[in-house]
């Protein structure tokens, strides 16, 4: 049987073997929500860079630049990290440089795995089917809040684990941890998260409504990719099965 396993943090990845395991990036908040909705709304593919400077270079280049940093939009970018502004039509076949305080870290730290993917509430059961077809382990990374752990990732992993129905292995107690996490939240996802650090911090921003909107289950079904450099639809001939 194949096993599953939960890295909490960026700054535990070193405890995992990711060249023979499908990886799987969560940062509910907002970035790979925000990722999701951007290839469900047809941009053409995302460049995921870990610093302002490269995002900033991209920008003068070809790309349009996305810089988040503490939650806030960074100035002299053309966006910043609210899922809404990822909806834009003027975004369709471009190319965008992504750049966040820990989405975009944590997928960096995800290269050597197998295959790459983004997970979020908004494509949780397109996600969910492929992975159930995947002849290997899988992993879910958490991006947390500045390697610590976070409530929403953590939350959105256990309901993956819930939602695999003992096809998997538990490879440590955290999938488990998770899993019980997740059957005590899932009827109210939204208060379950309440008062976590992240959702203060976004209200406080007045960015209330991209908390909703992040939490929203099976909005999309694309399965974005990160494939070399860029992230970009999941395709048929991507497919490891
Ligand atoms: C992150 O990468 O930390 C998040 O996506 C931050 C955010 O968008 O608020």
């Amino acid at each position: 049987m194949n096993k599953i396993d939960i890295c909490l943090s960026p700054d535990l990845i070193h405890q995992y073997d990711l060249a023979s395991t499908v990886v799987v990036v969560i940062d509910i908040l907002r970035a790979s929500s925000s990722i999701t909705t951007a290839i469900a709304h047809g941009v053409k593919a995302i460049r995921p860079v870990k610093s302002l400077g490269e995002c900033r270079e991209l920008q003068l280049l070809d790309h349009v630049g996305a810089a988040e940093r503490g939650g806030k939009r960074v100035g002299g970018f053309d966006m910043g990290n609210s899922p809404f502004s990822f909806m834009n039509p003027d975004l369709e076949d471009k190319k965008i440089a992504m750049t966040t305080t820990n989405g975009t870290v944590t997928l960096h730290k995800s290269r050597g795995a197998l295959q790459v993917l983004i997970g979020s509430f908004l494509n949780y059961t397109a996600l969910l089917s492929y992975i159930k077809r995947l002849p290997c382990d899988i992993l879910l990374h958490c991006a947390g809040w500045k390697g610590k752990v976070n409530l929403e990732d953590t939350l959105f992993a256990g309901a993956i684990v819930h939602g695999l129905k003992q096809q998997f292995e538990f490879d440590s107690d955290v999938p488990q941890m998770a899993a019980i996490l997740y059957a005590q939240a899932k009827n109210d996802l939204k208060s379950a998260i309440q008062s976590s650090s992240h959702v203060t911090r976004l209200i406080n921003f007045g960015q209330e409504k991209d908390i909703d909107f992040c939490l929203e289950m099976d909005r999309y079904k694309v399965i974005p990719v990160l494939k070399g450099n860029y992230i970009t639809k999941l395709k048929l001939s991507d497919m490891l099965f």
